[in-house]
């Protein structure tokens, strides 16, 4: 079934290419072909689903592209829908904003978290979304805030300059990749009668780790936190659910693991927090109603779309929302089986190897990112090595101070790249 919903949706965006004489691509999606049309759940070593997948994107053999959690490649559907709609705006200069296709896409989008339509604000980026976050939260001075050191800077940057400016306390614990529990309970001896708010990431960039979100759900709810989560690196890789998961916001780009265009994120807050995270920067479709400069009347919207204000391009949602769909219609659970067990194999192979992973080996905490380092060697050294001897787009990890090398892997990967990976690594022990 949701094999051919897929040939449906890819089809479809073909007929449009061919239309389109100034996409370069075209070609090479007219030549892809369909999807077959088997059972709902896809094995994550049917090399022949998994190899069609892959030829939907544009995205060159000439190298190997292994850094998703910097930025996800794009499928042809998504680059059609964005240019063709681009075409299409310009012709009439219009914005081509409508209440009717923002909610539709945010459909799409709440299909992703797991939320309601209501609860999904469109942003550049995750960085947008932890500014709003942070800088919306009634948070005074001497408020704890608790994080992790392997956040990115995109979730750290706005908190310390809260803390510089407005004296929130910030406390940090160092991820534990012993056990879950562990980080669990790292949180929790944190926890103080000043706490207002934790901070985390599902997936962390340092090492793909996956936190116990849930659990820490929990944490929060009986210490009456609040609690936001950076999905940069979670959201269009693994099945989510954020009701399930009892976070308050929780803030994902749209050009990583989505595989939407570039400059799209989307945020999470839940229905009972839209009241307490102010919306700071407002301004036309934050609000709604009447408003009259006189009576000072003025009413923000009663949905997350509060968020959002001014102009923006809409033909970057449309792409983002084919991107979505392209994703749904593999199924996340799928795509989450995938790049699991490509995730699984690279630590395996590196393990026997002898090389130093530093992502988590138990395979609840594993992600599809893998970051492993070699003893005596320099991480900028290996990267060159790795991308001037084998053409590998990785991506250097300076978090945490680990010195390590991080590898990605989505759809468009394969487990022949994996090898292709495990092969460069163990020449590079000759370094
Ligand atoms: C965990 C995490 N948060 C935030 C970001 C920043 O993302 P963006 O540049 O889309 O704001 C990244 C980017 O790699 C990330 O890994």
């Amino acid at each position: 079934m949701k094999r051919r919903h897929f040939l449906k949706t890819t089809t479809q965006s073909l007929a449009g290419l061919m239309g389109l004489s100034s996409v370069s691509s075209a070609r090479s999606l007219d030549a892809s072909p369909p999807l077959p049309t088997i059972s709902d759940k896809i094995d994550p070593h049917d090399e022949e689903f998994w190899s069609i997948v892959r030829e939907h994107f544009p995205l060159t053999h000439d190298r190997i592209y292994l850094n998703t959690g910097g930025l996800g490649a794009s499928p042809y559907v998504s680059i059609h829908a964005l240019q063709s709609r681009i075409d299409e705006l310009e012709r009439i200069s219009e914005t081509g904003h409508s209440e009717e296709l923002w909610h539709s896409i945010k459909k799409k989008a709440g299909k992703i978290f797991g939320c309601d339509p209501e609860e999904v604000a469109y942003t550049r980026n995750t960085t947008e979304g932890v500014n709003i976050v942070c800088n919306g939260l009634p948070l005074q001075k001497g408020d704890e805030i608790i994080t992790s050191t392997h956040e990115h800077v995109g979730n750290t940057v706005a908190w310390l300059i809260r803390q510089k400016r407005e004296g929130i306390v910030m406390k940090v614990f160092e991820p534990s990749m012993r056990s879950a529990q562990e980080n669990i309970d790292r949180i929790e001896e944190l926890i103080t009668k000043k706490t207002r708010a934790l901070s985390i990431s599902h997936v962390t960039t340092a090492t793909g780790q996956v936190l116990p979100v849930k659990e820490i759900g929990n944490l929060a709810k009986a210490n009456n936190l609040w609690y936001f989560i950076d999905g940069a690196q979670s959201a269009g890789m693994m099945p989510l659910d954020v009701h399930d998961i009892g976070c308050h916001a929780y803030a994902t780009s749209g050009h990583k693991w989505l595989i939407g265009p570039k400059g799209t994120g989307l945020l999470y807050v839940s229905k009972d927090m839209l009241d307490v995270i102010r919306a700071e920067w407002v301004g036309a479709y934050s609000n709604t109603g009447h408003f009259d400069m006189v009576t000072g009347e003025v009413h923000l919207n009663p949905t997350a779309q509060r968020y959002e204000y001014g102009t923006v391009s809409t033909p970057l949602f449309v792409g983002l929302g084919a991107s979505i769909e392209f994703l749904l219609s593999i199924g996340m659970e799928n795509v989450w089986g995938r790049v699991h067990a490509m995730g699984t194999a690279l630590k395996k192979g590196l393990n026997d190897l002898g090389v130093e992973v530093l992502s988590p080996q138990h395979p609840d905490e594993q992600s599809s990112i893998i970051t492993f380092r070699m003893k005596n060697v320099d991480r900028g050294d290996l990267q060159s090595f790795l991308w001037e001897e084998y053409k590998l787009r990785t991506r250097g990890i300076y978090e945490g101070g680990l010195n390590g090398i991080r590898i990605s892997l989505h759809i468009y990967n394969s487990f022949n790249e994996v090898d292709k990976v495990l092969a460069a690594v163990d020449a590079a022990k000759k370094l």
